[in-house]
């Protein structure tokens, strides 16, 4: 019997599936819908402590490829596919003390369900560490599972701040530990995918006592310019600033950075998250090592919750169960993992002739071959 319940970071899912923290986890009726309609949990909203005032206009759109042709635009047009979401949108602009309560009632209704709390704060002195504290504190006696800490959201003008934390191993370690001090849940961590190697970020996370890595949050990117009015597609009185790219275009490259992370810690715990619509993504995430999914541009696409995309990553999965019930697997642990040791070296992959190829350099490595001296 196909079982699609997992436990992850301690914690029993009814399902591998979450929404993401992003527009989708931003209310209570928003969440409270998502579990509805199926969602095996969510991640709120980042909560922080500083106020946040977002931009003027529109904080996020979707980039769309005509299905002919090469224009890449934001512009809504018919026979163009979407192939990502653009954001420069903040976190939470509502306070913690405004979610506090929704937290505790959306927990007093949906007692199955897993809630995670998302929180930001700074990390650059003692009292910002200490906010990183009270947020814990905050969620946690409300009710939270779960704690998400965002090092990683892309548009950050603080330098202890999201991404910026998130690209520097130390912050991440004195972040997580000041976390580690004062929960009682398990402390999940957001990891920015724009840095050189994820793997020594992940590694001063998990030092800091981590216990699980999510990854990722939106790539950094400009929006495309308009060919007439050289102006940015998204701007404010002409000017624009970094976002974050989301959905289907970052899925190849969110993969790359959960494989160098599953990879290198094998025995570790991941959330896979990056253009994940359908069954097709999770279970390329699932082959790599992670215990569970999260979505988010697929959801605001879809009646802003997700429930056709739920319905579709809940529905692949028993059929994906029951296509392999003859191999004798039942749940997500019969087939974790499974693909993690599929990515080696180049000069590992077949070719026609591996005796001439050593790899990029001139001949073979090791001792010389012995000369004949009679
Ligand atoms: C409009 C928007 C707002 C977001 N806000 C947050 C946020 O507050 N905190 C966070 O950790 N991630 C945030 N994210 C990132 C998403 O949670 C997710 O990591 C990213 O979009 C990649 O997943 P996707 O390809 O399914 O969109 C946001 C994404 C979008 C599109």
């Amino acid at each position: 019997m196909a079982d699609l319940s997992t436990l992850f970071t301690g914690i029993r899912f009814e399902n591998p599936f979450l929404l993401a923290s992003a527009p989708p986890t931003e209310s209570e009726s928003n969440i409270t819908r998502a579990y509805d309609v199926g969602w095996g949990g969510v991640v709120t909203k980042t909560i922080g402590l500083h106020p946040v005032v977002n931009v003027r206009g529109p904080k996020t759109k979707f980039l769309r490829a005509d299905n002919t042709g090469s224009r890449l635009s934001m512009a809504k047009r018919p026979d163009s596919t979407v192939v990502a979401s653009w954001n420069w949108e903040l976190i939470s602009d509502k306070p913690l003390d405004w979610w506090v309560p929704r937290l505790e009632a959306i927990k007093k209704a949906y007692p199955t369900k897993v809630l995670v709390a998302s929180i930001m704060a700074g990390s650059g002195t003692d009292k910002e560490l200490a906010n990183w504290q009270v947020l814990v504190e905050g969620v946690q006696a409300a009710g939270a599972d779960a704690i998400e800490l965002n090092f990683s959201c892309p548009h950050m003008d603080r330098v202890d701040m999201g991404s910026n934390v998130g690209r520097d191993p130390v912050l991440c370690s004195v972040s997580t530990q000041a976390v580690k001090e004062v929960a009682r849940v398990p402390v999940w961590v957001k990891l920015t995918p724009a840095t050189a190697n994820i793997v020594e970020e992940a590694e001063a996370t998990f030092r800091g006592g981590a216990d699980a890595i999510s990854s990722s949050n939106t790539f950094p990117a400009l929006p495309p310019l308009d060919p007439t009015t050289l102006d940015f597609e998204i701007n404010v009185d002409g000017f624009v600033s970094s976002g974050g790219l989301g959905g289907p275009a970052i899925f190849p490259q969110s993969l790359a950075k959960m494989a160098d992370m599953t990879q290198a810690f094998p025995g570790r715990e991941f959330s896979g998250i990056g253009g994940i619509s359908s069954f097709d993504q999770a279970l390329a995430y699932f082959l790599l090592g992670c215990g569970t999914v999260q979505v988010a541009t697929a959801a605001m696409l879809d009646h802003a919750i997700g429930p056709n995309v739920v319905r579709g990553l809940i529905d692949g999965m028993t059929s994906f169960l029951d296509q392999n019930a003859d191999r004798g697997w039942t749940s997500l642990e019969d087939f974790r993992g499974l693909r993690r040791g599929s990515i080696v070296p180049h000069s590992e992959i077949g070719r026609p002739d591996s005796a001439d190829y050593h790899g990029g350099y001139e001949d073979a490595e090791g001792y010389a071959v012995a000369v004949e001296t009679r």
